[in-house]
């Protein structure tokens, strides 16, 4: 369930209409629930209640500074992967104790700058990497707490893209080196083990792989504590997938999850950690834009928006869906037509679905594109120097702009003349 519904025929983020907002601040611009943030986080926490447990958003889905205070203060955790993600985290007031560091490609500075602030626990990928974190944190005199990612080669069934469990991807150590590995972890300087981290992909929207990849995890925790090993936390990564069109078959909730990671980990006596992005901020939010032109073509007519795939690349990288809707609610018995809805981007995969079914619309019309929460205003680019949109955040009955949206002079003085030209 999410917050964006229609009250008097007009599309509102919980207590504002939509078309109040596109006035003050001009499409296109991201548009986030503060109710729907919290609503998702705590389907999770409670999901997880009962077992000790940390819910650690993962930021690479949606790190604006506002939506991390919004979580940071319902208790989230934080998942970064890049030094930038963990000053955005620190920044935002998250203490480092809350934040945990994955990704394939930490440099020693980022290790160096973690290790510094504060932090809950490193999850390496490989052992160059686990060498070099030995030797940042000797040279800081410092223990760096880690779990080590271990791939399972479990089959995600979800897009190629987004898929990370397979033994193919980069991801992680093979599961089957893992006792090798983690004897070499233990006998550095400088690192602790302290427990097993794993993440399979992205958008699932079964359960069956999570349960194939936990009972995976289960075992090697066994085996690593006959081992030596005081294996204490589990990471399970993020990954539940969220329902982008609203049919019948929406993914599992996360009550249901929750139940199957008790059910496949709960004897193990270890401390939980997840790392959901999309389900927490993809359906919190919406990318509104208005209609420019409306094109006809040859055999078909052509919505011309003023959003394009710089501000919303999803459609154009992995032909995804997002349900786009009118603003003003079509008036009941209207016949719907079909159009192919595009950017103003020079390019053809500038296009963000064809012949989708919709009620007439004219110039000047506001649109919404669903479920754009979760990987919409984090991977937007200039490209066309389409300025960066705006993100701008709901509470009831207010809103505000959280990230305003750059003049062209602020875009061009980004870039600096050498003194030669
Ligand atoms: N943890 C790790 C280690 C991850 O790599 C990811 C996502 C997550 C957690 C969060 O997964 P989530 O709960 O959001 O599914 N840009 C793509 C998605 C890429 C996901 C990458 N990793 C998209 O727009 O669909």
């Amino acid at each position: 369930m999410d917050h964006f519904l229609y009250r008097n025929g007009v599309l509102h983020a919980e207590d504002v209409a939509i078309s109040e907002i596109a006035a003050a601040v001009g499409t296109p611009f991201y548009l986030y629930s503060t109710a729907t943030l919290q609503r998702h986080f705590t389907l999770f926490d409670e999901a997880l209640a009962g077992t000790e447990h940390l819910v650690c958003f993962a930021m690479k889905s949606n790190s604006n500074q506002a939506v991390l205070k919004v979580l940071a203060e319902v208790g989230a955790g934080m998942d970064v992967v890049s030094g930038g993600e963990y000053a955005r985290a620190i920044a935002a007031g998250v203490p480092g104790e809350k934040i945990v560091f994955s990704g394939v490609g930490k440099t020693a500075q980022e290790m160096k700058d973690a290790l510094t602030g504060g932090i809950r626990q490193f999850n390496i990928e490989s052992e160059p990497e686990m060498l070099a974190l030995s030797a940042v944190a000797q040279s800081l005199g410092v223990v760096a707490p880690i779990t080590i990612r271990v791939n399972p080669d479990v089959d995600a069934k979800t897009h190629a893209k987004i898929a990370t469990g397979k033994s193919e991807n980069k991801f992680g150590i093979p599961i089957a080196r893992a006792k090798d590995v983690y004897a070499t972890a233990a006998a550095l300087p400088g690192l602790k083990v302290i427990g097993i981290d794993v993440h399979i992909g992205s958008q699932l929207t079964e359960l069956e792989p999570f349960r194939l990849a936990y009972q995976k995890v289960a075992d090697l925790t066994e085996m690593l504590r006959a081992e030596g090993h005081d294996i204490k936390r589990l990471d399970l990564g993020g990954g539940l997938g969220i329902p982008y069109t609203r049919s019948n078959d929406a993914p599992p909730l996360p009550i249901e999850y929750g139940a199957l990671i008790k059910d496949t980990l709960g004897h193990l006596g270890c401390e939980i950690e997840i790392e959901p992005g999309r389900l927490i901020s993809g359906n919190a939010g919406v990318l509104i834009s208005s209609v420019i032109y409306v094109k006809s073509g040859e055999d078909r007519d052509f919505l011309i928006l003023d959003a394009a795939m710089n501000d919303l690349i999803r459609p154009a990288m992995y032909e995804a869906h997002h349900d786009i809707v009118p603003v003003i609610e079509a008036e009941a018995g209207v016949e719907q037509q079909p159009y192919d809805i595009v950017g103003p981007v020079c390019e053809t995969g500038d296009t963000f679905t064809k012949q989708r079914m919709m009620p007439p619309l004219a110039p000047g019309d506001l649109v919404a594109f669903r479920s754009a929460g979760a990987y919409g205003a984090v991977m937007a680019s200039e490209y066309n120097s389409r300025p960066l949109i705006p993100e701008v955040l709901v509470k009831d009955d207010q809103f505000a702009v959280i990230r305003k949206r750059p003049t062209y002079e602020e875009m061009i003085n980004r870039d600096t003349i050498p003194s030669w030209l």
